[in-house]
């Protein structure tokens, strides 16, 4: 599977590089440089990925939401009461559902699957339709 050419995680952390891999609207998959303590978020958006994280990351848009499969989900610790109540608030949002900038990277982590909810999806450049 050829990798995405997106930026190196260098120009944004010097800790030991690990990898995501993404999957996108459309079945796009991107697999990027990640390093441990950095939310999963901030590292989409550091690759320039269309996650529209209206709130930046403080845990209150929701419109960070990602689905993460099973074979992962016992890697990551459980929602908090916060992050519950605004996956509650996701029109279709279920026990795979997260917001991405509530997981931190670990090593544990390395090659953790996502999928970047259509809900989440920001619009292409130029784009105006509502
Ligand atoms: S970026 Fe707003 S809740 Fe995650």
């Amino acid at each position: 599977m050829p990798r995405s050419a997106v930026r190196p995680l260098a120009q944004i952390s010097d800790e030991p590089s690990l990898r995501l891999d993404i999957r996108l609207a459309g079945g796009r998959r991107v697999q990027p440089d990640a390093a441990p303590g950095l939310h999963i978020v901030e590292l989409m958006r550091a690759h320039g990925l269309p996650v529209k994280a209206e709130c930046g990351g403080a845990g209150v848009c929701a419109t960070c939401h990602v689905r993460v499969p099973a074979t992962w989900r016992h890697l990551l610790p459980p929602p908090g009461e916060e992050e519950q109540a605004k996956l509650d608030e996701i029109p279709g949002a279920d026990d795979a559902s997260r917001l991405a900038c509530q997981i931190v990277m670990t090593e544990a982590l390395d090659g953790l699957e996502l999928e970047l909810q259509p809900d989440s999806l920001r619009a292409p450049e130029g784009c105006t339709a509502a």
